[in-house]
C-alpha cells in the first residue's frame, strides 16, 4: 500500500489541505485505487511553505488545490506497478 500523508496543520489548512485530501480521494476512486493508495491527514510535517505538503513515502512536496492529478501521474503512478 502506498501511502499519501497530507498535512492539516494551521498553514496547511488555509492553503486548502482539505481540497487536497478531496482531490486524492477523487483520484482513488476514479481510478479504483483503494486497495493500493490511500490517503492520510498529518500533523504538521515542519515543510510549512508554498503549499499543502504532503509526503509520499520519505519525500516531501508542497501542492497547491487543483495540482493533484499532475502530481499523481508524475509522482505516484509510476509507483503504482511496485505496490500490491
Ligand atoms: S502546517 Fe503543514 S507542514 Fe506545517
Amino acid at each position: 500500500m502506498l501511502e499519501i500523508n497530507i498535512c492539516v496543520g494551521t498553514a496547511c489548512h488555509l492553503m486548502g489541505a482539505y481540497n487536497v485530501i478531496h482531490e486524492f480521494q477523487e483520484i482513488i476512486e476514479e481510478n479504483k485505487l483503494h486497495d493500493r493508495l490511500s490517503v492520510n491527514a498529518s500533523f504538521c510535517m515542519q515543510h510549512c511553505g508554498d503549499g499543502v505538503s504532503v509526503r509520499l513515502r520519505e519525500e516531501k512536496f508542497n501542492l497547491v488545490p487543483g495540482s493533484c492529478r499532475e502530481f499523481f501521474n508524475a509522482n505516484i503512478v509510476p509507483q503504482l506497478d511496485k505496490v500490491r
